[in-house]
């Protein structure tokens, strides 16, 4: 990892980018960077910072970044709806809060192993705090698509977007929960007929920057070479 010395001990035509033997040989990039961005860009929720202003100008930075994603023909029918204004939040939270999700507590905690419990903890928290985070971003597109629909031109940005927002200390976290009444979403919000919301993605500042790569089972058992189940 490259550590950053400070402007102190820089000079001024020096240039503060990570050694040589770092970088991909050749692609150029600073692998140890990508590969922190890739593997520690969690579901933020806890963490987000409530109380910290989050200017315009670095949504829009990060979703010109975001729009760089593919989208099936390139057809680019995404519209990015940013939601700042205090009631609209507090009317979207709770549509959040409907009933599917709420019977999601009933579950005994006894009934769930420890590492799920903390994340229906977190959900949780997000759930009772949702009007309160600055930004909800909801990504729409075009109901029409190839043979895979419309989902496949709106995840890759959505994706970018939040990895955008971890690049700049923003927190966010991918979250469906609000579809249940995606209908009443769609009135408040004025999205006409034709565009499907993808998901919600509340936006703040997070505190603290000790996010760790997850827990997930080994790739090699969870990769198929050639054929179903087969190892090479
Ligand atoms: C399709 C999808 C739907 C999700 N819906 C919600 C949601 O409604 N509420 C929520 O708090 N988190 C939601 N999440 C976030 C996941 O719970 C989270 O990504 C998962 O627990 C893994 O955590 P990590 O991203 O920190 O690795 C969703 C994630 C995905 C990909």
């Amino acid at each position: 990892m490259a550590t950053d010395p400070g402007p102190e001990s820089a000079s001024s035509d020096e240039v503060s980018e990570p050694p040589a033997a770092e970088r991909h040989p050749a692609t150029g990039l600073d692998l140890a960077t990508v590969d922190r961005l890739l593997t520690t860009t969690r579901a933020v929720r806890r963490r987000l910072d409530l109380t910290r202003p989050v200017p315009r100008e670095v949504i829009l930075e990060c979703l010109r970044l975001a729009i760089q994603a593919p989208t099936g023909s390139n057809a680019q029918t995404w519209r990015w709806l940013v939601v700042t204004d205090g009631p609209t939040r507090a009317a979207i939270a709770g549509l959040y809060r409907n009933r599917v999700v709420m019977s999601a507590r009933a579950v005994a905690p006894s009934d769930v192993d420890p590492q799920q419990q903390r994340v229906n903890d977190s959900a949780g928290y997000l759930r009772d705090h949702l009007e309160d985070v600055p930004v909800l971003v909801i990504p729409c597109v075009e109901e029409k698509g190839g043979a895979a629909g419309w989902a496949p031109s709106i995840y890759p940005a959505v994706w970018s977007l939040m990895l955008a927002l971890r690049s700049r200390g923003l927190g966010s976290c991918l979250t469906t929960a609000h579809l249940f009444r995606r209908d009443e979403a769609a009135t408040l919000l004025g999205i006409p007929s034709g565009y499907a919301q993808a998901c919600l993605i509340p936006i703040a500042y997070y505190t603290g920057d000790d996010f760790q790569p997850a827990v997930r089972r080994p790739v090699e058992d969870l990769t198929y070479w050639n054929h179903w189940g087969a190892d090479r």
